[in-house]
């Protein structure tokens, strides 16, 4: 169904939520069900690029032909696995949608119930996308935006702090579009601010979108 158009390409995509342990019992994390991640990397993969997916906790089987899938609980974990698998790909694809904050200790047992409120204090985790923009010199480095306000500003910001090429931002208060949907809306925004708003699609096909300006990058590359 898919033209073979990203043939000898390497493709990184990051999905789904990360998983922040407290105790052997409890856990922070979020609403991602990893669905956009694995739309684009199933779409990549159908495309004949050589996809490394890699996936917080979900629901969801991964797609066939991935050159690699490697399953990962937290933010560290995941950050890990990106960094060691950098050099090996062209481009990046951020839909993961990585906590923050993890817990400031991990207790070994259960935390018991005591008398009055409970404090969690959490420390701030490493932000995956800015350390590969630091590193990646000519690959390619897309994000998201998960916003609920201010969203192209917010994502403007974000394309600057993190060197990102372009990023995809969605609304998460827009129906069919964010978190658990089959659906999104989308804008993508690009380095010199230009934003293009497209109408809602399913993530199969914001995913070609993505991966049509990610070969056009690339091809503009090579040929230089
Ligand atoms: O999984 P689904 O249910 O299909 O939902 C899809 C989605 C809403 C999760 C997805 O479309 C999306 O928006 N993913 C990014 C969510 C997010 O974390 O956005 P952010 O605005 O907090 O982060 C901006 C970018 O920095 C993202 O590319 C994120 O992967 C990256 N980031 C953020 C924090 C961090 N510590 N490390 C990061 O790399």
């Amino acid at each position: 169904k898919y033209e073979q158009d990203l043939v000898g390409r390497k493709i990184m995509i990051t999905a789904g939520p990360t998983v922040e342990n407290l105790d052997p019992v409890r856990y922070l994390t979020n609403r991602s069900s990893g669905k956009m991640g694995y739309a684009i990397a199933k779409v990549a993969a159908a495309r004949g690029a050589e996809v490394t997916l890699i996936s917080g906790k979900t629901d969801i089987k991964p797609p066939e032909n991935l050159k690699k899938f490697i399953r990962i609980e937290s933010a560290e974990d995941m950050y890990n696995a990106v960094i060691s698998n950098l050099d090996e790909n062209d481009a990046v694809i951020k839909s993961a949608a990585v906590a923050d904050y993890k817990p400031k200790t991990y207790s070994d047992n259960k935390i018991k119930k005591k008398d009055g409120d409970l404090i969690i204090e959490l420390d701030r985790n490493k932000d995956i996308a800015y350390e590969i923009g630091k590193i990646k010199n000519d690959k390619i480095l897309v994000g998201f935006a998960a916003e609920t306000n201010d969203i192209i500003e917010n994502a403007k910001g974000k394309i600057a702090k993190k060197n990102m090429d372009f990023i995809v931002a969605n609304n998460l208060k827009e129906s069919g579009a964010g978190f658990g949907t089959d659906t999104n809306i989308v804008s993508i925004i690009e380095k010199d601010g230009s934003m293009t708003k497209y109408p809602m699609m399913t993530k199969e096909e914001v995913a070609s979108v993505i991966l049509d300006k990610i070969k056009i990058l690339l091809d503009n590359k090579s040929s230089l």
